[in-house]
């Protein structure tokens, strides 16, 4: 039980020096998405039942809470932003994968 801790503990520090030191990794954001079932419903530069992971950064350009808020929205669902479609919650995804994905749209959806 403690071994697993350090290591869920490791990881985490490891995967938060990295988005604070470089910016987010295209390939490993877009596998994480992919293996996610995120792509079903969006794509980087176009509107599918969700909205463009570029529209999305460019919303919140100027919102310092979005990395936050968008978390809780995507962990959660919710609908009303975009439109009347909700995103339903994404319970499995973890939340070291959330957070580089949410890095990772906020910094345009490069890859
Ligand atoms: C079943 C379709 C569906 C899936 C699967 C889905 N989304 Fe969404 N997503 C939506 C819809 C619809 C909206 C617009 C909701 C609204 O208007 O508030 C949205 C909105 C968003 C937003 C913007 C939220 C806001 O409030 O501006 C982000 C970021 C996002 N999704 C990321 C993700 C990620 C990451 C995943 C995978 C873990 C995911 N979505 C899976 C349909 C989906």
């Amino acid at each position: 039980m403690k071994r697993v801790l350090i290591g869920v503990m490791c990881s985490a520090f490891v995967s938060t020096a990295i988005t604070a030191h470089a910016a987010p990794d295209g390939a490993a954001a877009l596998s994480i998405v992919q293996k996610n079932n995120c792509l079903g419903c969006h794509a980087v530069k176009m509107q599918v039942v969700g909205p463009a992971y570029q529209a999305v950064a460019k919303k919140y350009k100027n919102d310092p809470s979005a990395p936050d808020k968008l978390f809780t929205k995507v962990r959660n669902g919710g609908a009303g932003v975009w439109g009347e479609i909700p995103m339903p919650p994404n319970p499995n995804i973890s939340d070291a994968d959330l957070h580089t994905v949410i890095a990772w749209i906020l910094a345009g959806a490069k890859s």
